[in-house]
């Protein structure tokens, strides 16, 4: 993926310096209004460019995508791309069938022409499985689980995935947890730099959302999994995911008493605009 090019070509896309302006193609609040999720116009003008930019014989990769407002976007016009999408249907207590079908019936009327692929599951399982894509991945789209943890296994665990050059947009990046995860990663992974950053001013923020943030890879040496980060991995896969699935319940039984203490919890790691980094 020409990163370069991403970059020097996105300001054209935007009716002035992208963090202050809105996108020129109205479309984008289209696919907002219509299909529900979190990602806000701006970031799919950002998702789509990267998307067009993508060469044939590399993919995109998408982590997280509900029910599919982020992929309705990146695929929008563009033809001859290969779509991969992980989703393990687990968070806001989605009745997996329901969302599923909501998400089958976005892609139905915005991502029919689009070669799409639903990987159902927990993405730091389907990462590390061989073979589950099938052409290195030239832009990767995280959107997942926003714990410290999940966006540091989120860069560690797709790295062998990646093109020698690939675009990595992760979502809800103004989050303080986001910032630290990425520290710690580039602190100890070679080939990583975040060269772009559009940061939310208030929590959902109507145009960037959480904030997005833009890093490049660039491959300086043949990409595996430490033995660090894979007892990392594992420990996320076998009990942070319990965990997880658990919480989910509960938030379906009690959500006031759930979402109360979840506000506490988060408020920290969460805060945009004067929170602890
Ligand atoms: C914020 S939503 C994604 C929003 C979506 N990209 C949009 O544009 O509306 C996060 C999604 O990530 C999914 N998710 C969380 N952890 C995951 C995991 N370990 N593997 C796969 N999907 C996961 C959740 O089920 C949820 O649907």
């Amino acid at each position: 993926m020409d990163t370069a090019r991403f970059f020097a070509e996105l300001p054209s896309h935007f009716a002035g310096d992208p963090q202050e302006h809105d996108p020129i193609d109205s479309g984008w609040d289209v696919i907002a209004k219509d299909v529900s999720g979190f990602t806000s116009p701006n970031e799919l003008a950002v998702l789509n460019l990267a998307a067009r930019l993508l060469p044939a014989e590399e993919c995109y990769l998408e982590v997280g995508t509900f029910k599919g407002r982020s992929l309705c976007g990146a695929v929008r016009d563009v033809s001859g791309r290969k779509f991969y999408a992980m989703e393990n249907f687990m968070e806001f207590g989605m009745a997996g069938e329901l969302a599923r079908a909501e998400l089958l019936d976005n892609l139905g009327r915005y991502a029919a022409d689009a070669d799409v692929e639903l990987l159902e599951g927990d993405c730091f399982r389907l990462m590390a499985t061989p073979g589950v894509v099938d052409r290195p991945v030239g832009v990767y789209f995280y959107d997942g689980e926003h714990t410290q943890l999940s966006h540091y296994l989120a860069l560690a665990v797709a790295e062998p995935l990646l093109a020698d050059e690939t675009l990595v947009l992760v979502d809800d990046a103004s989050w303080p947890v986001v910032q630290r995860a990425h520290r710690l990663f580039l602190k100890s992974h070679p080939g990583w730099s975040i060269e772009a950053t559009w940061d939310a001013r208030e929590a959902d923020d109507p145009r960037w959302a959480n904030g997005l943030h833009a890093l490049v890879f660039r491959r300086t040496a043949p990409s595996r999994l430490s033995r660090r980060d894979e007892a990392l991995r594992r420990y996320q896969v076998s009990v942070q995911d319990r965990v997880n699935a658990v919480a989910w319940k509960a938030a379906g039984v009690m959500p006031g008493v759930v979402k109360s203490g979840a506000r506490l919890l988060l408020s920290r790691s969460r805060a945009i605009g004067g929170g602890q980094r």
